[in-house]
């Protein structure tokens, strides 16, 4: 692909498309249909890289994708932009000792040990590139030892980690940091520890492994802030349904949202209000113009669709609960406050530093070198809203959402973008260009998005 990769302003976006299907729900498919007893279907799993590197994570511990899945690509889709995959679990504690490569997946880096961790009988290492080896595993290492189990990490926090199985005892642990792969991480450990653990969240974070356990199977129950999880002796997911990825959807909603005349229409899109708080906060920003319909729960998991216009923005305060409801898409909301009226401020989000980037510094440089009124804070970024963005030149930093955002930017400001290593973009959403491409081309719809 030819680097830098320019994106033009267009005008308005119109036009239908599904997104991929979900990375974090696509994950713990991966995961707990290998943690399954007999064989489980995986309708819609997300092809991409991050996603390549669960299921081979999960064939290295000995799980087996079985019938045509075993012969076909995963890019041999079933029509909907996603794979189907029926894959043989090795059953809650026959995961075979591996050295794991989770490419540059932190949600398999955090989620994977959980299971191990409970399996006297192996040892594992977990490594994967260079971004992956500057991210934290001792968020997930310590409270695990707490349970009983055995690991070591580099500089006792970074990756490569290893792993060696043990018996855990279950444990009431309050999360530090509202964090969806710790609790998760924690669950799996649960899983096979003696007892009845508890994990504390701060404040609510994405819930799609309770939902996924809960339907394989699982005891797993909410009693206000905590999730408690049972002992199991077996889990049988038989089939789960993995819907279009909100997290990608965000970025053609933040760009019908800030482009004129834009209408787009969103299908099959996971609604999940862990997930969705993109949505609240542009309605406070004043985005009028947010449908949702035809909601319908598949697999535990809310599915509709999504229609978008354009509205005028006013910039608002963005923290505490907002932040783990849309930490994936904060970007998203600094793109769309340089688009607004007056002063927008992230708070509350120290987590973005830990991300693919520094989010807090990749997002303030690239809206900055476009010409945004950005300041970084320890914990966020304050905007100041110009009602638009000139253009200019963006750096990836080999992180697939700062691609993407380079890329909306693009097609939003007055000037055009060049984004270094779009590729990136590949990590979660390997059509990304082609569907921008199909809604800058596309024809107005019928009865315009109220
Ligand atoms: C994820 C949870 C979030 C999110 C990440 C995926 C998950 O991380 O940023 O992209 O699949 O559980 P944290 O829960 O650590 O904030």
């Amino acid at each position: 692909m030819a680097d830098p990769t320019r994106f033009d302003p267009f005008g308005a976006l119109r036009g239908v498309l599904r997104p991929p299907a979900d990375k974090s729900i696509s994950h713990r498919a991966a995961m707990i249909a290998a943690m399954g007893t007999g064989e489980t279907d995986v309708i819609g799993y997300l092809d991409a890289a991050d996603t390549r590197s669960t299921l081979a994570a999960v064939q290295a511990v000995g799980a087996r994708l079985v019938g045509e899945s075993a012969t076909a690509t995963l890019a041999e889709d079933d029509g909907l932009g996603a794979a189907r995959l029926r894959i043989a679990g090795v059953g809650l504690r026959g995961a075979r000792p591996a050295a794991i490569d989770v490419g540059n997946a932190g949600t398999l880096l955090r989620l994977l040990p959980g299971w191990l961790a409970g399996q006297p009988q192996g040892k594992w290492t977990l490594d994967g590139d260079e971004s992956i080896r500057k991210r934290p595993v001792d968020r997930v290492a310590s409270p695990l030892r707490e349970m009983g189990a055995r690991l070591a990490a580099r500089d006792d926090r970074l990756p490569p980690l290893e792993v060696e199985g043990a018996s855990l005892h279950g444990i009431t642990y309050e999360l530090p940091v509202a964090s969806a792969q710790v609790k998760s991480c924690l669950l799996f450990a649960g899983l096979l520890a003696a007892g009845e653990p508890r994990v504390v969240e701060p404040l609510p974070t994405r819930d799609h492994s309770e939902r996924m356990l809960a339907a394989a199977g699982a005891q797993v129950r909410r009693e206000g802030d905590t999730v408690v999880i049972a002992p199991a002796e077996r889990l049988e997911p038989g089939r789960i349904v993995v819907p279009a990825d909100f997290s990608s959807a965000a970025f053609f909603i933040v760009a019908a949202t800030i482009v004129p005349g834009s209408d787009v229409l969103l299908h099959q899109v996971g609604l999940n209000p862990t997930r969705t708080g993109l949505l609240d906060i542009l309605r406070r920003m004043g985005a009028a113009k947010i449908e949702i319909a035809d909601v319908a729960e598949d697999g535990g998991e809310p599915i509709g669709d999504i229609r978008v216009g354009h509205s005028e923005l006013q910039g608002c305060e963005v923290g505490g609960a907002d932040v783990p409801l849309a930490i994936d898409e904060l970007p998203l909301v600094a793109l769309a406050a340089c688009f607004a009226a007056g002063t927008t401020t992230i708070r509350d989000a120290a987590e973005l530093r830990k991300k693919e980037s520094d989010r807090i510094a990749t997002v303030t440089d690239a809206l900055r070198a476009l010409g945004g009124q950005v300041e970084a804070t320890e914990d966020g970024m304050v905007i100041e809203g110009t009602g638009g963005l000139r253009g200019g030149a963006v750096d990836s930093h080999g992180d697939h959402r700062i691609a993407m955002l380079g890329a909306i930017a693009g097609a939003a400001s007055r000037e055009g973008v060049e984004v270094t290593n779009m590729g990136a973009a590949a990590v979660s959403y390997p059509g990304f260009e082609g569907d921008l491409g199909s809604l800058q081309q596309g024809p107005p719809l019928h009865d315009p998005v109220h």
